[in-house]
C-alpha cells in the first residue's frame, strides 16, 4: 500500500519527512519532491558537513573485496549517476564533474585489473545538491531536533524539541552513523548501526606521477582529483576504526596509510614529493554485516535508509530510487531483501541487536 498516495497523483500534503541532511537524506527529499511529495528535511546539524563529505567519492561498483549482495544496488546507482548530476546540474546551475573513469584494482595475489569505475569529488557534489535543493519547495530544517514521533490517523505526527508539530505520512530515518541514536532516543530500540571512523590525507601529487585513475587495494586506495579546486592532489584513505563517535586524526595513522599508498606507487612515500595538503577523520554508518538497512519498519510510516557504511556516495541514487518506490507502494527494480530491518532480529523489524 502507497503511504504517499492512494491514487497515481501524489498526495502534496501532509509532509513526507526526512531525517538527515547527509548525500542519503537529501538525494531521498530530491526524488520524492520529483515525484510530487511536500518533503521536509530535518538535520540536527548543518546539512552534507559528515559523512557525505568525508568520503574519498569513488563509485566502487565493481570492488572484488564489497559484499556480493551491493552488485545489483551498486550498479543501478552508478547508472542512475548521470541522471542524478543532471538533475542537480538543472536546478543549481552547477555541473559536477567526474574526477576519474578507470580503477586499478590490486588483488591479493599480486595481480591487477582495470575497472571501469568513476570518481567524484564529494566537496564540489555537496555544494551543488545543496543549491539544487534550496530551488525547490523542499523544507530544510538544520540545527531541529525531533522529540517525538507518534502513529496517527494520517501516518505519524512529528513533534520538534520546538513543539512544532509536522503531520507527516511518513518518517525516513536517513541520518548515517547517528540513525541509532537518533531511534533509541525516540522510540528507545536498539538499531544495529554504529560508527567506523576513517582517517584520510590528501597530498599534492608528486611532480613525476601524472595520475588520472584510482588505484585501491584491499588497505588502502589513492583518488586522484583531476578537476576543480583539488586537482594536483591525490586523496589516500582510509583507517576503519571501531571509536565511537571520535574523529581525532594521529600522525601515525596518517603514516601508515602513506606507507600501504607507497606499496601500490613508491612515489608516495615521500613526504617531499607528496606534501601533506590535509587530513581528516569521518564516520561512516556500518551494520553487522555491512549490508545497508532499507526498508519500513514495524512501526507505521516509519522508514530507515542508513547503514551504507563505505559506499554512501555511491549507492545514494538507487537509495533515493528504493526508498521512493516502498513510499509509493511499487516493488524496487533491485532486489532489497538483504537489507531487511529486520534482519538482526527475531523481535520485529526495527528491534535489532546493537552492533558487536
Ligand atoms: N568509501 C571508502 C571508505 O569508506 O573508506
Amino acid at each position: 500500500m502507497s503511504v504517499l498516495s492512494s491514487s497515481s497523483n501524489l498526495d502534496l500534503a501532509p509532509d513526507i519527512v526526512v531525517v538527515g541532511a547527509g548525500l542519503i537524506g537529501l538525494a531521498i527529499a530530491l526524488e520524492l519532491h520529483d515525484r510530487g511529495a511536500a518533503v521536509t528535511v530535518i538535520e540536527h546539524g548543518r546539512s552534507l558537513s559528515e559523512a557525505s563529505t568525508a568520503a574519498a567519492g569513488m563509485l566502487a561498483v565493481e570492488d572484488p573485496y564489497n559484499r556480493p549482495e551491493l552488485r545489483l544496488l551498486s550498479r543501478l546507482s552508478a547508472e542512475r549517476y548521470p541522471t542524478f548530476l543532471r538533475r542537480i546540474e538543472e536546478l543549481s546551475g552547477i555541473a559536477v564533474p567526474f574526477q576519474t573513469e578507470a580503477t586499478v584494482q590490486y588483488l591479493a595475489d599480486g595481480a591487477t585489473m582495470r575497472l571501469a569505475e568513476h570518481s567524484l569529488d564529494p566537496r564540489q557534489l555537496a555544494p551543488a545538491l545543496l543549491a539544487a535543493v534550496k530551488t525547490t519547495s523542499i523544507r530544510l530544517l538544520e540545527e531541529t531536533r525531533i522529540a517525538t514521533v507518534e502513529e496517527a490517523t494520517h501516518g505519524v505526527d512529528i513533534r520538534l524539541t520546538s513543539a512544532v508539530v509536522i503531520a507527516s505520512r511518513a518518517i525516513i530515518y536517513a541520518a548515517g552513523a547517528w540513525t541509532a541514536e537518533v531511534m533509541a532516543g525516540l522510540h528507545g530500540d536498539a538499531v544495529a548501526i554504529a560508527p567506523r571512523k576513517g582517517q584520510m590525507l590528501r597530498v599534492r601529487l608528486p611532480a613525476a606521477l601524472a595520475l588520472r585513475e584510482v588505484h585501491r587495494s584491499e588497505q588502502v586506495y589513492i583518488v586522484p582529483r583531476t578537476r576543480g579546486p583539488q586537482a594536483g592532489t591525490a586523496l589516500i584513505g582510509a583507517t576503519v576504526e571501531d571509536t565511537g563517535f571520535d574523529t581525532t586524526v594521529r600522525t601515525e595513522d596518517l603514516g601508515g596509510l602513506r606507507a600501504l599508498a607507497a606499496e601500490l606507487l613508491p612515489e608516495f612515500e615521500s613526504e617531499t614529493d607528496a606534501p601533506l595538503v590535509e587530513s581528516w577523520a569521518g564516520l561512516r554508518p556500518a551494520t553487522p554485516d555491512f549490508l545497508p538497512i532499507l526498508g519500513a519498519c514495524t512501526r507505521t510510516g516509519q522508514f530507515i535508509a542508513s547503514g551504507h557504511y563505505r559506499n554512501g556516495i555511491l549507492q545514494a541514487p538507487a537509495t533515493a530510487l528504493v526508498i521512493a518506490d516502498l513510499l509509493e507502494g511499487k516493488a524496487p527494480t533491485v532486489d532489497i531483501s538483504a537489507f531487511s530491518p529486520g534482519r538482526f532480529s527475531s523481535r520485529g523489524e526495527h528491534r535489532i541487536r546493537p552492533i558487536q
